[in-house]
């Protein structure tokens, strides 16, 4: 269908055809669309369950034009617990979108780009590592730093082998607190921030996770003497329309559904309630 004849308020058919378990409390979710979505790195997807309702999420699956997408959920309320504990194989959804406007990496090629990521946040930045790995020669460097409570709420851990070794790549975890077996790094994300080998004025950062984590990291950073507007911070407040018209999440003159998720810092720090 020409996009100019789809209609945003209507979700397109979404059959589940895997389902990932990744932690105990998150499970990845693999839909076959009946028509190709077309999606950029940081924009994100309304997913509707009928009868129960609608919530808003970021593709974990590679940017680009497809008729498969992953999402990767953690249970935290009506929608999501019921699609943790009543949706399976062939399960039909609905999907619409997409919406926002993603990352703006045409920006950031050229330059290193620092991903900083905790907890669930992990899900919504795997589409935008998957991108930057797609176009990976555009970028001087990709310096990953993930946190999560216990090695167990990792998602995606069996992929960090191949991360790790992709070209000009490096990946660096940390967990919360000491833990049988562990032997990395241990402390929040922002104790990865302490030891950057990055080159400050060339790096460009995007970041995800929960408000607090965003909060310290974003503190960190302007410490350490980024470039506010070299900050990108995922900004996944509730969400309703979508579409900028129900002033439920704008920031100052910014619609996060709209001009985000990934906000750039620069643009929202002299607004009241940045970190809620
Ligand atoms: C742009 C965007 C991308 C997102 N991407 C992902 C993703 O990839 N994976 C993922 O697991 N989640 C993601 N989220 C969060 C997800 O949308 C919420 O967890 C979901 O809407 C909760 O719906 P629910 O009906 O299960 O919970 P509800 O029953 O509506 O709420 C349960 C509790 O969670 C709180 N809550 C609900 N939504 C949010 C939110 N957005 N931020 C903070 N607190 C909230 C409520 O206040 C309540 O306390 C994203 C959110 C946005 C806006
Ligand atoms: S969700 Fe309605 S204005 Fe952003």
């Amino acid at each position: 269908m020409p996009d100019e004849m789809k209609n945003i308020y209507y979700p397109i058919e979404a059959e589940v055809i895997k389902v990932i378990p990744e932690t105990p409390t998150i499970k990845t979710f693999r839909f076959r669309l009946s028509e190709t979505l077309s999606f950029r790195a940081g924009q994100f997807v309304q997913l509707t369950v009928p009868g129960i309702g609608e919530a808003p999420f970021t593709p974990s699956s590679a940017p680009g034009e497809s008729k498969e997408l992953e999402i990767t959920i953690l249970r935290a309320g009506r929608v999501t617990d019921y699609l943790h504990d009543n949706i399976d194989e062939g399960s039909r959804t609905g999907i619409r979108g997409p919406f926002g406007e993603g990352y703006p990496t045409d920006k950031f090629k050229g330059h290193t780009v620092l991903v900083v990521g905790g907890g669930v946040g992990l899900a919504p930045m795997r589409a935008g590592i998957y991108g930057l790995f797609q176009e990976v020669d555009d970028y001087k460097r990709i310096s990953i730093k993930f946190g999560a409570r216990t090695p167990e709420d990792f998602c995606f851990a069996e992929e960090f082998d191949d991360w790790a070794k992709k070209p000009k790549t490096d990946l660096t975890l940390t967990i919360d607190k000491p833990y049988p077996g562990w032997t990395g790094r241990v402390g929040v994300v922002t104790v990865l921030l302490d030891e950057l080998d990055v080159d400050i004025d060339d790096t460009y950062v995007i970041s995800c996770g929960p408000e607090i984590m965003l909060k310290f990291v974003t503190l960190k950073l302007m410490d350490l003497g980024f470039d506010p507007y070299h900050i990108y911070l995922s900004m996944n407040r509730r969400m309703s329309c979508g579409l900028g018209k129900c002033h439920r999440c704008n920031i100052g003159p910014y619609y996060i559904c709209k001009d985000g998720p990934d906000m750039c810092y620069g643009d929202i720090m002299n607004y009241p309630n940045v970190f809620g």
